[in-house]
């Protein structure tokens, strides 16, 4: 998988080494609470072993995974993926961000990146991304990047023994295509 630059980050593989790094930032439970898969508390060793399971995953096709790293400093910020259903060309979009780099764009700029990718070098016809709609900040990255409210589950989903909604926002390839060539 290529590296995308962005204006300030670079979009790069995982490796083994940032396991470490991406479990001092998963770790903290205000990341992990607007999520489904990120563990609280978060297991001992368990970035090495996630970083182990999707790279096997990377390998069949179902997943492109990236690591978010500011350009200047090399530091990962946090990490972002397609999960992919193949026979559907389809792409679900998820990630996160290290909770003290909340706030500054980065999130909306690795987003914009890796949906560009998707459709780009990926050739998903569409993507799409589930958020809580207690998670302002996902559904407002999906909204500023161009995907679509589709519909909102209601009490779809139980974390930390409560029930949440989930937004669902979607964009197909043609209408990607249609807003790129506006601009
Ligand atoms: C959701 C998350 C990725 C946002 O990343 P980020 O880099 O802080 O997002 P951005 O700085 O690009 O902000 C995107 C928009 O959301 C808004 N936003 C960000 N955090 C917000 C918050 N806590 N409350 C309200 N709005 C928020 C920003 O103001 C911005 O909108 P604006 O340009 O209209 O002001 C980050 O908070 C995170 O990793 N959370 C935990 C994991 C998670 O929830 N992942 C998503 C699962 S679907």
């Amino acid at each position: 998988m290529r590296v995308i630059e962005t204006e300030r980050l670079l979009l790069r593989p995982v490796t083994v080494e940032d396991g470490d790094r991406v479990e001092e930032l998963a770790s903290d439970y205000d990341v992990s609470k607007t999520t489904l898969n990120i563990p609280y508390p978060y297991p001992e060793g368990g970035g090495k072993e996630f970083i182990e399971s999707v790279i096997e995953s990377e390998k069949n096709g179902k997943i492109a995974i990236l690591a978010i790293v500011d350009k200047e400093t090399q530091h990962l910020l946090g990490l972002i993926n397609l999960n992919i259903a193949i026979p559907h060309k389809r792409g679900e979009l998820g990630y996160f961000i290290g909770k003290p780099y909340w706030g500054m764009g980065y999130g909306t700029e690795a987003a914009r990146a890796i949906v560009a990718y998707g459709f780009k070098d990926l050739a998903l016809n569409k993507i799409y991304a589930a958020a809580f709609t207690t998670n302002p900040g996902s559904w407002r990255i999906m909204e500023k990047i161009g995907l679509k409210h589709e519909g909102t589950h209601k009490q779809h989903v139980s974390r930390f023994g409560e029930f949440f909604d989930l937004a669902y926002y979607g964009l197909v390839k043609e209408d990607y295509l249609k807003e790129a060539n506006q601009d």
